[in-house]
């Protein structure tokens, strides 16, 4: 069974090419990050633009890497939500022409449920119920999953994790993506008295980021000379905020009895995270599994991963689908 994988909901486009849901023969993306830069954000036209013109230059050379020829190919997936409207268009309409063209199923996937499904190219799926952790720059949530059915239980109120340390980035003037270059900074600090803190709700384990992201931008404002702390201050917010998103998985962990964490998305690339995450989960006896670095940005591997988990469990193909950006975590 060799499936084909379309990623194109945010700034990357992605085509990837995976044999017997294990393993991967392409996995080849372009990106338009660094058109992004100056404006400190992804802009939707820009990303949209971009994937569309790459995503046939991409599509081609996944091909040419994994040596198949379009007619190998069993089963086409591609991401039609969550994500941005113009780049998801561009995947979806490219995915339905193939179908089309080369007379193959295509299956919609849910970004979100991808970036779960990833790390079961490399590990066995489990059984029973186990935890679905999402961290990105869009979202912050905690699903309960069974199969292939996703139950969200904690969401972040107001800003993702993500999207957090891109806006703290952008105070401390160290440019976007932020997540790297403030995890880069915060191995520099020795301090450990300054202190930030993120929302906390009563009886629920939501996430808020908006609100450090302000305490941050106030002790800027009242420093003289905020650029000596830098790594101190991003030392804080990283702390903060990976403590929150690990108490927080772990308690719900317990809660819904589950015993393993299947982690998702770029901010599970932060190393102070994953070690964190991994520690506290042992001593509760929960295991947890993270995607490999270039599996936790977007990718396509990830959707053709969901595409064949999804036709095994015997989902359907259909071609009358459209992007739905705001989806959430229903398939
Ligand atoms: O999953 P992703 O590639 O795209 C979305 O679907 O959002 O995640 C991008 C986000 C950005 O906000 C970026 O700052 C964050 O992941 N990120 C990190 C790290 N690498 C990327 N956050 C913290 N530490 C990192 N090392
Ligand atoms: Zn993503």
């Amino acid at each position: 069974m060799i499936v084909l994988g379309i990623e194109s909901s945010c700034d990357e486009t992605s085509v990837a090419i995976l044999k017997d849901g294990k393993d991967v023969l392409a996995n080849v993306t372009a990106t338009s990050l660094n058109k992004h830069k100056e404006f400190g954000g992804v802009v939707p036209e820009i990303a949209a633009r971009h994937s569309l013109e790459y995503i046939d230059k991409v599509y081609t050379r996944a091909l040419d890497e994994a040596r198949v020829k379009p007619d190998d190919i069993s089963l086409i997936a591609v991401t039609y939500g969550p994500g941005l409207m113009g780049s998801l268009i561009v995947g979806v309409s490219f995915a339905k022409a193939l179908s089309v063209a080369l007379n193959k199923p295509v299956m919609p996937v849910n970004h979100l449920q991808a970036h779960i499904f990833v790390n079961f190219i490399d590990n066995p799926m489990p059984e029973g119920r186990y935890m679905g952790l999402a961290v990105s720059g869009g979202h912050t949530s905690l699903v309960i999953v069974d199969g292939i059915n996703f139950r969200e239980i904690a969401s972040t109120r107001d800003d993702a994790c993500g999207e957090a340390f891109d806006k703290v980035a952008k105070i401390l003037g160290l440019g976007y993506p932020g997540g790297p270059v403030i995890e880069r900074e915060a191995e520099k600090s020795k301090r450990r008295d300054l202190k930030f803190k993120c929302g906390q709700f009563k009886g629920s384990f939501d996430f808020s980021f908006s609100g450090i992201k302000t305490g941050v931008l106030y002790y800027v404002n009242k420093r003289a000379n905020f650029e000596d702390e830098i790594p101190d201050i991003a030392y804080a917010f990283q702390e903060s905020v990976v403590k929150d998103i690990v108490k927080k998985s772990v308690k719900a962990a317990l809660k819904y009895g589950v015993k393993l964490i299947s982690v998702g998305g770029g901010v599970s690339a932060n190393k102070y995270f994953r070690n964190m995450l991994v520690e506290k989960c042992g001593e509760e006896g929960i295991e947890v599994l993270f995607p490999k670095f270039e599996y936790s940005l977007d990718n396509g591997i990830m959707v053709a991963k969901a595409g064949d988990i999804l036709y095994s469990y015997g989902v359907k193909c259909r071609t009358g689908f459209s992007p739905v950006p705001a989806l959430g975590w229903r398939r």
